[in-house]
């Protein structure tokens, strides 16, 4: 019988498709990735510390796991990602029933040190790594098998004064526009016929390498049946009118811009060493306004609340903000203190657990506008004709398919037996929601 792992994500996009990518290396080794399992031979899981709570969450997964292990000496454990990168020795030490700790770049050694556990030695490779050393998209499991995702820069050197990642992910590194090219051609000879590239800070694609960011956008849009191209996360600061006309030229560049404005108030953002002012953050946005992509533009940012010395003329800023940009979607946090990062220099590393009810009453206020926002902004396409790709059945309705507009915009409707998922259908919108939209098949495409 094949061995079963288990495969799980916490944390971003790039987190997912690290995952994807070991997914298809335990593959390789002859295992079957299951989404469960009472008896898995291998639990692989991969970490994120950009916030305090999934490291919370770590550690109570490895103490149940460890039960496991008491039964099933032979099951594996791996911890990969951010987690590992950041306590290396310290998991092994606290959890020494854990086999192999790896951080983000010693992730392509997997099936070494698959052997090397096999053989009974556990393994720590926190390595940083300056090298692509293999191609980044591997085979992906059936449920990704219209949409993939390339990393074309690795790390980040923005140093923004609360994050972690730069510790984690170690310094900027791009890959070369010819290699990603040939990626992204091999996804679709395999029938991927939509790809979002990835880098922490993807403006600042091909620094090192004398290349640029809109020449890897039009490059990559020329790939024969590449249907769907969209890009995260573009920060503020390296921002130019340049992608704003890659969206107006470039046909299959989805209208979809993640923008992470962090906060609104200029005091804050320069304690967050952001690198704008808020003017300048919304002159980008008054750029897209008056494009010919902001019709169709989904626009979506991320919020931390509760940042040292926020007090509330700064969150009245941020709401200011909020109105003004019109975003379709924030993703907003509590500031959670992470260790070795400018603001746990300057402010501690402690939660300020006095005033998290009050960042938590902010946090809700800017999360409940934010819906409001997003619904009226959806409530504009009721009765327009959109075209959908299709990934499978709904989550919240499970008579429903579900899919994404090139927008990104999750879309429910109700199926028939001829759409499968990786086909593009069109759809007309019914409903609109806060965070997703209902309609109707008028046709089946492809
Ligand atoms: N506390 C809260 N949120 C954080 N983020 C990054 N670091 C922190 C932190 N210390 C958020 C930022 C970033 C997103 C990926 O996570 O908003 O854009
Ligand atoms: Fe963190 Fe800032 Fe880099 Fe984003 S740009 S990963 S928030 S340091």
């Amino acid at each position: 019988m094949m061995k079963k792992a288990v495969v799980l994500t916490f944390g971003c996009q790039m987190n997912e498709h690290d995952s994807q990518r070991m997914g298809s290396l335990l593959e390789s080794a002859g295992y079957k990735v299951v989404p469960c399992s009472t008896t898995p031979d291998m639990v692989l899981i991969n970490t994120c510390s950009v916030r305090g709570k999934p490291e919370q969450k770590l550690s109570q997964l490895l103490s149940n796991l460890k039960k496991d292990k008491n039964q099933n000496p032979n099951m594996k454990i791996i911890v990969a990602g951010c987690v590992a990168q950041q306590k290396g020795e310290d998991l092994i030490n606290k959890f020494p029933f854990v086999d192999v700790v790896i951080g983000p770049d010693g992730e392509e050694k997997l099936l070494e040190y698959l052997n090397q556990i096999n053989k009974g030695v556990s393994v720590i490779d926190i390595n940083f790594n300056n090298e692509f050393s293999y191609a980044e998209t591997l085979v992906m499991g059936p449920s990704h098998n219209s949409h993939a995702y390339v990393t074309v820069v690795k790390g980040c050197d923005s140093f923004c004064s609360y994050c972690i990642v730069p510790y984690v992910r170690g310094r900027e590194r791009s890959r070369i526009i010819k290699e990603i090219k040939e990626d992204v051609k091999g996804l679709v000879k395999k029938g991927f016929s939509s790809v979002t590239l990835l880098g922490q800070n993807i403006a600042r694609f091909g620094r090192d390498n004398n290349e640029d960011f809109q020449s890897l956008l039009n490059e990559i849009s020329q790939v024969d049946g590449l249907k769907r191209l969209s890009f995260l996360t573009s920060h503020p600061k390296d921002f130019s009118k340049k992608i704003i006309k890659c969206f107006e030229e470039l046909p299959n560049l989805c209208p979809m811009l993640h923008l992470p404005a962090q906060h609104g108030s200029n005091k804050i953002l320069k304690a967050m060493n952001r690198g704008y002012t808020r003017e300048q953050y919304l002159d980008i946005i008054a750029e897209l306004r008056s494009s010919k992509v902001w019709d169709k533009l989904s626009l979506t940012t991320d919020i931390i609340i509760g940042f040292p010395t926020e007090n509330d003329d700064d969150f009245k800023d941020l709401m200011d903000l909020l109105e003004r940009a019109y975003f379709d979607n924030s993703y907003s946090f509590i500031y959670s203190p992470r260790p070795k990062t400018k603001a746990v220099e300057l402010f501690g590393d402690k939660e300020d657990k006095a005033n998290r009810p009050l960042f938590t009453k902010r946090l809700l206020t800017y999360q409940g506008r934010q819906k409001e926002l997003a619904l009226e902004k959806n409530k504009r396409l009721e009765g327009v004709i959109l075209e959908v790709l299709v990934e499978g059945f709904s989550q919240k309705d499970h008579n429903k398919l579900t899919g994404r507009t090139s927008s990104g915009k999750v879309v429910n409707f109700v199926g028939d037996k001829n759409i499968f998922p990786g086909s593009y259908v069109m759809i007309k919108i019914i409903k609109a929601h806060p965070t997703y939209l209902s309609g109707e098949v008028l046709n089946v495409k492809s």
